[in-house]
């Protein structure tokens, strides 16, 4: 069984649009191991997406998923790195087709409403990065 992270950005929360995302995970099939709501400091974020650091567009995406709450999920099932990939749809929310939730709640190529992991590695660096395993094994009260 395959585990990915998966991110509800900011711009998407802004839209109260944790429902629909959460029913679209369900109806793929994808387990929904851990949930949880927070908020990024610049720091988290920068770490979280230090593959980009180097890119032109890094300082506006730290703005940009700081700006606002965020949810992050721990997904599970058999391929599960892609299908909720699948499920996202491309980087660009302008280009992503209407089944797709970038498609559905994103807006650009930054504000593009969901992150996924791009392979196993990412995943478990990721998953590490914002859930501890206690969360992971549902034992925190
Ligand atoms: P993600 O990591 O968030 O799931 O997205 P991704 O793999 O589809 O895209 P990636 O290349 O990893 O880029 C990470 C995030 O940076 C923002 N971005 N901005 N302004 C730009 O040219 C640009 N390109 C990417 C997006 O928010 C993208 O999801
Ligand atoms: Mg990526």
């Amino acid at each position: 069984m395959e585990r990915t992270l998966g991110l509800i950005k900011p711009d998407a929360t802004a839209k109260q649009a944790h429902g629909p995302i959460l029913t679209a995970i369900s109806e793929a099939g994808l387990e929904i191991v851990a949930v949880k709501s927070m908020r990024l400091s610049q720091v988290d974020a920068a770490g979280f997406y230090a593959v980009h650091a180097e890119r032109p567009f890094f300082g506006e995406l730290v703005e940009y998923m700081t700006s606002g709450p965020i949810v992050a999920m721990v997904l599970q099932g058999e391929g599960a790195i892609q299908k909720w990939r699948d499920l996202m749809g491309p980087t660009d929310a302008t280009k992503a087709g209407p089944e797709t939730l970038r498609g559905r709640f994103g807006t650009s190529l930054q504000n593009n409403a969901t992150h996924g992991s791009d392979a196993p590695d990412t995943a478990a660096f990721e998953i590490g990065y914002l859930f501890s395993g206690r969360e992971l094994r549902g034992l925190t009260e």
